[in-house]
């Protein structure tokens, strides 16, 4: 079993394969990339248990955020980005597999079973994404003023698609203000619960280096700042003012809005809508754009059918994100391997 120290995560080069690394090594090793994948609160909240030319891969509730996503929507999402990432490695180092989802209705934490074909065809249209998934980082900073270019819009669109989302580009001012107003709704309701000051701040927590948020970034110190003084205390109002005026500029400033949503709004779709994250994601770093997550106004319910009425959206959202062109900030720690794969 590999043991790699936190740090290195983020260095893993597919040099370090050996030539004739047999299918369980380079599985072994795809998982790598697998665990580059973001997740809410950078909680990494997946186990991979590899059997020979077999993968399955779990969700670990353990490590759920019960307040923010009571239902483990955002888990399964997350666990479907990392699932896609292990799809991507897979494709480079040339084998082709078959997914199961679900494979075990009885225990609903095994998301998905991926066997090798030794015979397959790999998917060569997830290859050219690979060099994207150590570069990619959520960047909660201003963007670039500078459009993000329709073509790639488009490919946006095509990456949503190709797994099973639907993608809903927003680049006009009026519904960003629109939007900007619901996310500073949603900002008033989330930190009016302490239990939701207290799940957050226990997650950027300082002491925390391999899982977590980091506090580098002066917009993770202003949420730390808010959530920490208030763990533990009474519910008393207190003035988001600051914040909500920083989160405005952000919105408004950015160049693109880009809401995923699903037909559905169940695991099967939370995991599509994971898989198809980390595909707009990675083709988007690829072109050295960038994101971060506006998820406010869907993890507060009431204002998750107001977001799909503003937004004109078929589907239910699952995710809404700012896309623009900003500096490469530092990456957030990841656990070591052996503690993700066994
Ligand atoms: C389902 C999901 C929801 C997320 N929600 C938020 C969010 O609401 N706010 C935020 O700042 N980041 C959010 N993130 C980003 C994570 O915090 C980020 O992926 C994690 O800290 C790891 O950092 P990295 O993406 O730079 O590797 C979310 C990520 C996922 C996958």
């Amino acid at each position: 079993m590999n043991v790699l120290p936190q740090n290195t995560a983020w260095s893993v080069d597919e040099h370090q394969l050996a030539p004739n690394a047999g299918i369980e090594e380079k599985l072994r090793f795809a998982l790598r990339y697998a665990v580059l994948a973001p997740s809410n609160h950078n909680t990494q909240p997946w186990h991979f248990i590899v059997d020979g030319d077999c993968v399955t891969l779990c969700a670990d509730r353990m490590r759920a955020l019960p307040v923010v996503d009571p239902f483990d929507r955002e888990l399964i999402i997350s666990c479907g980005a990392a699932l896609f990432n292990l799809r991507v490695a897979l494709s480079r180092f040339g084998l082709a597999y078959a997914i199961t989802l679900f494979p075990s209705p009885a225990d609903v934490d095994v998301l998905a079973h991926l066997r090798i074909l030794r015979d397959g065809r790999c998917d060569a249209s997830l290859t050219p994404l690979f060099d994207a998934m150590p570069r990619r980082v959520t960047t909660r900073e201003t963007f670039a003023d500078e459009p993000v270019p329709v073509e790639l819009q488009l490919r946006f669109e095509e990456a949503g698609a190709a797994e099973g989302a639907d993608i809903v580009c927003a680049g006009n001012a009026a519904i960003r203000e629109h939007l900007a107003t619901l996310i500073a709704e949603a900002d008033q309701a989330q930190f009016k619960d302490p239990r939701f000051r207290r799940e957050l701040a226990s997650w950027i927590h300082p002491k925390r280096s391999r899982d977590g948020m980091p506090a580098l970034s002066p917009g993770m110190r202003a949420l730390l700042d808010l959530a920490v003084p208030l763990v533990g205390s009474v519910i008393r109002t207190f003035d988001l003012g600051g914040m909500a005026a920083a989160h405005h500029t952000l919105v408004t400033g950015s160049p693109l809005l880009l809401c995923i949503a699903t037909g559905a709004d169940d695991a099967a779709a939370w995991l599509a809508a994971g898989q198809a994250l980390e595909r707009v994601l990675l083709t988007a770093a690829d072109e050295g754009i960038t994101a971060s997550y506006l998820n406010q106004p869907i993890e507060v319910a009431p204002l998750r059918d107001t977001l799909r009425a503003a937004l004109n959206l078929d589907g239910v959202p699952q995710l809404l994100l700012r896309i623009g062109r900003g500096r490469q900030t530092p990456h957030s720690p990841r656990r070591p391997l052996a503690e993700a794969v066994s």
